[in-house]
């Protein structure tokens, strides 16, 4: 939740619009992250001076809010610091006041924008009152930027500002990036990182004396407490001897050299906001503070005692092009999305399946192959779409590899507190990689000693990082809200997976090669799938009034109907259940009769005798479902109205009956008037638990 945008230069002669329009440009392409207000700090008129502008809504509103302001956008930067957020609302309602960019008082001496959640607000926010601060927020964030004022007032001795968020950092609680901007510090910004993710991208036409940034490790621990006990404490604490703020001495840095070349940093919560700018990257780790001044990158970290992170960030480059992060020629990006997947599902499997010899590989389990196979279970840990596909996978999984599976939601995982073993190996599962619950999940497996596997879309994200190994699935940018793409490509990986553990057992030869086939003619059947989108606009413009919509399957689609019917609801706010049709009698069908809009998923597999007879549950109470089911499947083509899909291997079956599910959602949601990429109170990426 929430998008982070900054952008800091040195010897670019620019103007004033031309920071406006960086800043603005890049929150855009964060908006997906968070879109009920925004807000920007660019410099001042002197040195001395901020201007803050914040508007709820989108982008698109703070803009035009900028450009009835009464500032001079003709003003020429040489050197200059700004910054900028896209919010999704946690603390305080969406309103003009709580946006961000958060200042410490009214002349703006401290600005930040943040990502993530302060936990103990309340309580700095009660000392700093005590002391003086007034309060003009409901937001988490304005404690942060009223600390910083109090911590550099109250030590008159202070060095320089890395320092300064340094001590600023150690009493906060939560989840945070974090982007800082002084008057009294012209031209830095400080970046801090727990918990949520922060890039930082180099541009410059000159060679960079290193590929890497040395991380500065303070020879001792200079950083005082802002307050003497806790953040409740009364006592203030001044500039005494032994608590005197010190300069931090960097070892290294990152630098063109020359103080004269130009060079400009980007910031963002994300790299679809650097892409266009640079694909020279670093990625910030937990506990680091960069400090951005005077064309130059140093990082420092904030603790020191058992301090086990790598003393180096190296320089990484960006595979994604700015073409993956566009709409094209399609309205929505969940459309381009949902008509991307012939072609992500190839960029999943490429390289990894050799169609001739029917083998798969999967670089990145290489190793761990032995370890995989001889656990005592695996344990498949995600959130929403995600989970989904863990549970569309689960049966053939155990089927080809024999190892019992389980399917976990992370957040119940965790409360569960589930018992996890050395011999466990567990499996997170991500689009984004920066979801907080599976990321919890996973350090908290991590410390039971399971081995720990990613399957992620986002390179570099911090389940890639941290997970022992894992796999890319390669789907590419997914920007809509609403994940469609990255389901498809998940439960592609899982398969792959599977298919390659049980490489050492003959009994499963056959099997594997019949899905290695099937996963071979995939890529042509979800086109053909695509091809019923006019059918699906027009089922969707008579369920357009509709309260709400039944989806029933069982065996490999019950998660079909379950990722549906998420689809349906979180883009159409229409009520919508997914129900494994084995369980209809025991409750769901009280609630058919004529008026109940019901999709039954009905294609032919070894289920397919049981599901009939969910049908005729369901006609027996007059019911009027429209029906899944293959091409050419008579007794219900000319019986019922359904929605017809190529017949693919049984444990396949899902990645072609998911597409008219989601074509459907989309077609209900554009029907209905609803903005499709920006569902109301939902983030792209939920960073907190
Ligand atoms: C639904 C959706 C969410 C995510 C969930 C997990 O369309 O997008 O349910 O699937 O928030 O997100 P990731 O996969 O990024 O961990």
């Amino acid at each position: 939740e929430c998008g982070i945008f900054a952008y800091c230069s040195q010897n670019v002669c620019k103007d004033r619009k031309y920071v406006i329009d960086t800043l603005l440009n890049g929150l855009s392409r964060l908006e997906y992250r968070g879109y009920d207000s925004a807000g920007i700090a660019v410099d001042g008129d002197d040195d001395k001076d901020m201007y803050i502008f914040k508007q709820v809504g989108k982008v698109k509103e703070l803009r035009s809010h900028i450009d009835k302001a009464t500032v001079d956008f003709s003003k020429q930067f040489n050197s200059q610091a700004s910054m900028g957020h896209t919010r999704w609302a946690t603390h305080g309602q969406p309103s003009p006041i709580n946006c961000h960019p958060h200042r410490s008082d009214v002349t703006n001496e401290f600005s930040v924008v943040h990502n993530g959640i302060i936990t103990n607000y309340k309580e700095l926010r009660l000392v700093l009152e005590k002391k003086g601060h007034k309060f003009e927020t409901d937001t988490d964030t304005e404690a942060v930027a009223k600390l910083a004022k109090f911590i550099f007032d109250s030590n008159p001795k202070i060095a320089d500002f890395p320092t300064l968020v340094k001590s600023v950092c150690k009493e906060l609680e939560g989840a945070f990036a974090f982007v800082f901007k002084s008057v009294h510090f012209p031209n830095q910004l400080v970046i801090a990182r727990r918990g949520s993710p922060v890039l930082i991208g180099v541009k410059t036409d000159q060679k960079l004396k290193t590929d890497f940034v040395d991380v500065e490790i303070p020879a001792e621990d200079a950083i005082p407490a802002a307050f003497e006990e806790s953040p409740t404490g009364s006592s203030l604490l001044t500039a005494s001897p032994q608590h005197q703020l010190r300069r931090s001495q960097s070892r290294a840095f990152l630098t063109n050299g020359q103080s004269t070349d130009p060079i400009e940093y980007f910031i963002a919560s994300d790299a679809s906001a650097i892409v266009e700018h640079t694909k020279r990257v670093l990625y910030l780790e937990d506990d680091d503070i960069a400090h951005i001044h005077d064309g130059e990158l140093h990082i420092h970290r904030l603790n020191r005692a058992n301090d086990k992170t790598s003393s180096v960030r190296s320089i990484e480059t960006l595979e994604i092009e700015i073409a993956e992060i566009m709409k094209g020629s399609f309205e929505h990006f969940m459309q381009k999305e949902i008509y991307e997947q012939p072609e992500s599902v190839i960029n999943t499997m490429r390289g990894r399946i050799n169609f001739d010899t029917k083998e798969i590989t999967l670089g990145g389990l290489k190793q761990y192959l032995t370890t995989i196979r001889r656990c005592r279970r695996m344990v498949l840990v995600a959130c929403g779409t995600s989970y989904h596909s863990c549970l569309a996978v689960r049966q053939v999984f155990e089927e080809l590899t024999e190892i019992p599976v389980s399917v976990e939601l992370a957040s119940d995982f965790l409360d569960r507190r589930t018992p996890i073993f050395r011999d466990d190996v567990c499996v997170f599962l991500s689009q984004s990689g920066e979801t907080a619950d599976t990321i919890l999940a996973l350090r908290y497996s991590m410390e039971r000693g399971a081995l720990c596997l990613g399957v992620v879309n986002t390179v570099g994200s911090t389940i890639s990082r941290e997970t022992h190994c894992g796999i890319h699935i390669n789907a590419g940018p997914e920007i809509g809200v609403a994940s469609t793409k990255a389901y498809t490509s998940q439960y592609i990986a899982l398969l792959m997976m599977a298919v390659q553990l049980s490489e050492d057992r003959l009994s499963k030869l056959e099997r594997r090669q019949q899905l290695i086939d099937g996963l071979h003619d995939l890529p042509s059947q979800i086109k053909k799938v695509l091809q019923s989108d006019e059918t699906l606009t027009m089922l969707a413009k008579g369920m357009i009034d509709q309260r709400s919509l039944l989806i029933m399957g069982r065996g490999y689609q019950y998660s079909t109907c379950l990722e549906g019917a998420l689809k349906i609801k979180e883009i159409s706010y229409m009520h919508s259940e997914g129900i494994l049709a084995g369980e209809l009698k025991h409750g769901p069908l009280a609630l058919i009769d004529e008026n109940m809009p019901v999709i039954l998923v009905m294609t032919q597999d070894s289920f397919y005798p049981k599901v009939q007879s969910a049908l005729m549950q369901i006609t027996a109470r007059k019911g009027l479902p429209i029906i899944i089911c293959n091409e050419g499947d008579k007794s219900l083509t000319e019986n019922y109205k359904t929605i017809q899909v190529p017949k693919s291997v049984d444990a396949l079956q899902g990645l072609l009956n998911v597409v008219p599910l989601q074509l459907l959602s989309y077609h209900l949601a554009v029907g209905r008037g609803y903005d499709v990429d920006f569902p109301r109170n939902l983030a792209k990426s939920v960073t907190v638990e």
